[in-house]
């Protein structure tokens, strides 16, 4: 770069001797090629570099989702990267032993594993613009894409703060399944949990250090997306065959390039509150899922004035959302230092 800049310095000095830098004391205003010549020359600390790659990363990402709706895949791989995160780890090593929201989930460890199956075709799709912003790390542009991604679905804004250090492996601690939840029984976390719903859900996310309103804000994220038969074999649909709502070219299937899967709502490329809405249209509609753990939120008596709260009040929803996807985002996190900033300033 130093030696273009050296030629482009001699060509400039030849073509037009005016717009080289003079002595203080020969008058001389900047025009066109001294911002050129500037920008060739401005020390960018790794804060500002950081920052603009954020910025470029940013407008890619929303093209990405724009052209081909992969909002709620992008919401999915994050979670499942920060979702590793086990408060009870914290000190059994250095870090990242506990897991959480280190960009850990590229590795083969954690994306072949059974919780993970589909997410490998959202890593592919940050592929270049890792490779066109190759400061940030993988755990920011993982973090980022969910942000932006429920934000472009209509969302809210997700308070959000980057600068994320990498995992340079998956630790050894974060073990398959990685403490994510299951959609059916037998559910994990021990014999109390096997056939119960509610303590299932409060055994995988009390171990981030989240309470009972923080879990149905977060179950929330279910109003966009689909589930599929051959990824998480939780549902009877797959690629092959789609519901009313979810065949590809249909009008709730907007851009999206995959066929099929069955979604929990009927415009689930709409982040809204229509998840809580009364029944939940899974129960009112076959054509749309509730899994027991979604259920369940509607008659515990834990969750069940949240879920009732954010059907009557999609404001709240969204703050509330906001709040706990941010907390989400954070599980286990190191920031760097020299290039922590929040998402609001650049
Ligand atoms: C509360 C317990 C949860 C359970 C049991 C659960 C279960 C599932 C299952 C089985 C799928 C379908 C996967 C597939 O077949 O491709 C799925 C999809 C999804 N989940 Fe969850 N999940 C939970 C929590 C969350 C959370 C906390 C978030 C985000 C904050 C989230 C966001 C999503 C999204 C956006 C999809 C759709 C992905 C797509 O369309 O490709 N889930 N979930």
């Amino acid at each position: 770069m130093a030696c273009l800049v050296g030629m482009y310095d001699a060509w400039r000095e030849w073509w037009n001797p005016k717009s080289i830098r003079k002595s203080p004391w020969q008058s001389h205003k900047p025009n066109c090629h001294d911002l050129y010549y500037d920008n060739f020359l401005i020390q960018q600390s790794k804060g500002q570099k950081y920052k603009a790659q954020l910025a470029k990363a940013r407008q890619m990402m929303r093209q990405k989702i724009a052209d081909i709706s992969c909002g709620p895949i992008f919401i999915r791989l994050a979670w499942h990267d920060s979702g590793t995160y086990d408060k009870n780890n914290e000190g059994k090593g250095s870090w990242p032993c506990a897991g959480g929201a280190l960009g850990s989930i590229r590795f083969d460890k954690e994306i072949t594993a059974g919780p993970n199956a589909g997410l490998a075709k959202a890593l592919k799709y940050y592929e270049p613009i890792k490779a066109a912003c190759p400061a940030l790390s993988w755990a920011d542009l993982i973090q980022m894409g969910s942000a932006e991604a429920i934000e472009a679905m209509g969302g809210p804004k997700i308070p959000m703060r980057y600068g994320r250090c990498d995992a340079d492996k998956s630790p050894d601690l974060s073990v398959a399944p990685f403490g994510l939840p299951d959609a059916l029984p037998p559910f994990g976390g021990g014999p109390s949990c096997a056939n119960s719903p509610a303590a299932h859900l409060r055994y995988v996310f009390y171990k981030y250090g989240m309470n009972d309103q923080e879990i149905v804000a977060l179950s929330g994220a279910h109003t966009v997306g689909r589930a599929f038969k051959d990824r998480s074999g939780a549902v009877p649909y797959g690629y092959s065959n789609a519901t009313a709502y979810t065949a590809k070219g249909c009008p709730f299937a907007m851009t999206s390039q995959t066929n099929g899967g069955q979604s929990w709502t009927k415009e689930w490329l709409k982040f809204d509150n229509s998840y809580f809405v009364m029944p939940m249209q899974g129960e009112a509609d076959k054509e749309c899922i509730a899994f027991p753990t979604d259920k369940v939120l509607t008659t515990d008596p834990g969750f069940k004035p949240t879920f009732q709260k954010y059907a009557r009040d999609q404001n709240a929803f969204f703050s509330e959302y906001a709040m706990a996807h941010k907390k989400l985002s954070e599980l286990g996190t190191k920031f760097d230092s020299e290039v922590d900033c929040d998402g609001s300033s650049f």
